[in-house]
C-alpha cells in the first residue's frame, strides 16, 4: 500500500499523506476529452507529450488539474532533463529498483514519466483514466513491480519536478501532485492484486515454429506453459532470452485456438532490438516471455454490424484473427479487409487472407499496393462504400492510424465506431 511520499526532497513542508483520493466524477472533461475519449474506449494509451500536454487551455478543470497543469507548462520545455533527473533519482535512492529496468535505458524510457504526467494531467476523467492505469497496473507484475514501489517512484517524480519546476511549485501544487499520484498509483495497485488472484505475472512460451516469410518478417507460433486466455485483436508484450527486461508489442496473429498455440507476425526493423532477435535469431525450442493481453480493438458480437478493416504491413496479423473470430461465432456479418502494402512482395500474408476469402462468402479482401496504384491503404476506402453500416478497424503503423482514422470520419463511420492499436505506443516504438 501506498502510505506516503517519504523522502522527497522538494522545498516546502512535508508532503501530504498519501491517502487514496476518490476520483473528481462531476467536473468537466479536459479540453483533449473528445479525442482522448476514444482512444481510451478502444485501447489503453491516454499519453500525451508533456508538451502537448502543457498547451491544453489551462482554465478548465479541478482546482488540483489546474495545478498539476501549471507544473507541466513549466517542466515542458526541458521534459528531457526531468525524465533523467528522475531516473537519476530513483536509481540513486533506491538502487534495489535498477534491477527492474532494462541494462540500457533507451529511448522509451520517457514512457513511465510520460504516462504519469498525462495521467495527472487528466486526473478529473474518470473514464479516461481508469481502463488505461488498471491495464497498466497488471501489465506491471511482469517487470517485478510490487505495491511497496509506488512511493519511491512518487517521491522521485516530486522530486524532478519541484526541482524544474521551482519556479512556480509550492505546497499547494505539491500537494495536488502527492494526490494526483496517490489516485493513480492506488488503481494500478489495486488492478495487479486483482489480476494476481485470477493470472501469473507473465507466461513462458516456447517457440515451435518459425516461418521466415520475405526476408524481414517471419510469422513465430509459440507455445505458453500454461493456458493463455486473449481475444482476438489483442496484443501482448514479448521479452526474448537476448534482450532481458526490453518488452516490446506484438498482435496475436489468430483467433485463440483449441491447441492453445499463438502466432505472432514480426517485421524486422532497421536496428530493431527485438523484432531482429525474432526473426533473425530466434528458433525452434527457444523460450519466451510473454506479459498479459491488452488492447481492446476486438469484435462486438452483440451487433450486426460489417466489419471493415484495414491492415498494413504486419497490421494484417489481428485482422486475420479478426476474420477468424467472426467465422467462429458463425455470424454472417459482411467483412471487408482491405490489405495495404508498399509492394507486393510485401503482401506476405496475401495467400491466407485469399483462402480465407474462398471460404467465407461474407468475406471480401482487397490488396492495395502503394507503388503501383499510386494509392494509400485510406484513400482506397474512399473508392467503396457506402460504410454507415461498418464497424472500422485499423492496424498498421501509426501514419497509416492517423490516415486512416480521417478517411474513415470522411467517409461517415463515427469514431466511437473505429478501433485500432495505440497510436502513442507505435511512435514511442518509432514504428
Ligand atoms: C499495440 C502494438 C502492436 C504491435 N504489433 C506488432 C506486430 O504484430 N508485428 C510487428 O512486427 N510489430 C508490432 N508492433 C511494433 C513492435 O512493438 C515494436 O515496436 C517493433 O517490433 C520494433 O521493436 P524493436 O525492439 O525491434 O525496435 P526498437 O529497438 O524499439 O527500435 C530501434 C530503432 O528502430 C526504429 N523503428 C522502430 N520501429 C520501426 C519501424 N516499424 N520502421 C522503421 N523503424 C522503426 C526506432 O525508431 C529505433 O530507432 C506493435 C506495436 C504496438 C504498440
Ligand atoms: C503511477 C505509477 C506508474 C506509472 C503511470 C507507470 C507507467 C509506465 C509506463 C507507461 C511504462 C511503459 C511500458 C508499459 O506500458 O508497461 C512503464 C514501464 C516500466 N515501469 Fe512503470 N509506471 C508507474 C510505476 C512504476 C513503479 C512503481 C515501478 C517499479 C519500480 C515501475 C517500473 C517500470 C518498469 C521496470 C518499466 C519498464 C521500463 C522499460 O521498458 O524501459 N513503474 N511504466
Amino acid at each position: 500500500m501506498v502510505s506516503s511520499l517519504a523522502g522527497a526532497t522538494s522545498p516546502g513542508p512535508a508532503p501530504t499523506a498519501l491517502t487514496p483520493a476518490p476520483f473528481a466524477s462531476t467536473l468537466a472533461p479536459p479540453p483533449t476529452a473528445a479525442a482522448e475519449q476514444h482512444v481510451s474506449a478502444q485501447r489503453h494509451a491516454p499519453v500525451s507529450s508533456p508538451e502537448e500536454a502543457a498547451t491544453a487551455p489551462a482554465e478548465e478543470g479541478s482546482p488540483d488539474a489546474l495545478l498539476i497543469r501549471r507544473a507541466m507548462a513549466e517542466v515542458a520545455p526541458v521534459a528531457d532533463k526531468v525524465t533523467s533527473y528522475f531516473y537519476a533519482l530513483l536509481f540513486v535512492r533506491h538502487p534495489d529498483l535498477r534491477s527492474l529496468f532494462p541494462a540500457a535505458m533507451d529511448t522509451q524510457r520517457d514512457r513511465l514519466l510520460r504516462a504519469l504526467l498525462t495521467a495527472a494531467e487528466h486526473i478529473d476523467n474518470k473514464e479516461v483514466l481508469v481502463d488505461y492505469l488498471q491495464n497498466l497496473g497488471r501489465g506491471h507484475r511482469k517487470y517485478g513491480t510490487r505495491a511497496e514501489h509506488y512511493p519511491a517512484v512518487g517521491e522521485c517524480l516530486i522530486g524532478a519536478l519541484s526541482k524544474y519546476a521551482a519556479g512556480v511549485w509550492n505546497a499547494e501544487m505539491e500537494a495536488a501532485w502527492v494526490r494526483a499520484y496517490t489516485t493513480i498509483s492506488q488503481v494500478m495497485i489495486d488492478a495487479a492484486a486483482a489480476d494476481e488472484l485470477r493470472a501469473p505475472a507473465w507466461w513462458y512460451a516456447e517457440i515451435v515454429t518459425h516461418d521466415l516469410r520475405t526476408p524481414d518478417v517471419a510469422v513465430v507460433t509459440v507455445r505458453p506453459d500454461q493456458p493463455y486466455p486473449f481475444l482476438a485483436g489483442q496484443y501482448t508484450s514479448v521479452e526474448t532470452p537476448w534482450w532481458p527486461r526490453i518488452w516490446r508489442h506484438y498482435s496475436f496473429a489468430s483467433a485463440p485456438r483449441s491447441d492453445g498455440l499463438l502466432s505472432f507476425h514480426v517485421k524486422a526493423v532497421p536496428a530493431g532490438w527485438v523484432s531482429n532477435a525474432l526473426v533473425h535469431r530466434a528458433r525452434p525450442g527457444d523460450i519466451i516471455r510473454l506479459g498479459p493481453p491488452a488492447g481492446s480493438m476486438t469484435v462486438d458480437h452483440t451487433t450486426e454490424s460489417g466489419l471493415l478493416c484495414l491492415g498494413g504491413g504486419t497490421g494484417i496479423a489481428p485482422i486475420k484473427a479478426l476474420v477468424e473470430d467472426v467465422a467462429e461465432h458463425g455470424d454472417r456479418r459482411p467483412v471487408e479487409v482491405f490489405y495495404g502494402a508498399r509492394t507486393d512482395h510485401d503482401l506476405y500474408d496475401i495467400d491466407t487472407m485469399l483462402r480465407l476469402q474462398q471460404s467465407h462468402p461474407w468475406l471480401s479482401v482487397r490488396a492495395i499496393i502503394d507503388q503501383q496504384a499510386n494509392q494509400q491503404l485510406p484513400d482506397a476506402i474512399r473508392a467503396y462504400g457506402p460504410w454507415n453500416e461498418f464497424d472500422a478497424y485499423l492496424s498498421g503503423p501509426p501514419g497509416m492510424i492517423r490516415s486512416g482514422m480521417n478517411a474513415l470520419r470522411d467517409v461517415g463511420i463515427p469514431s466511437d465506431r473505429i478501433r485500432h492499436d495505440s497510436v502513442e505506443e507505435l511512435v514511442a516504438a518509432g514504428s
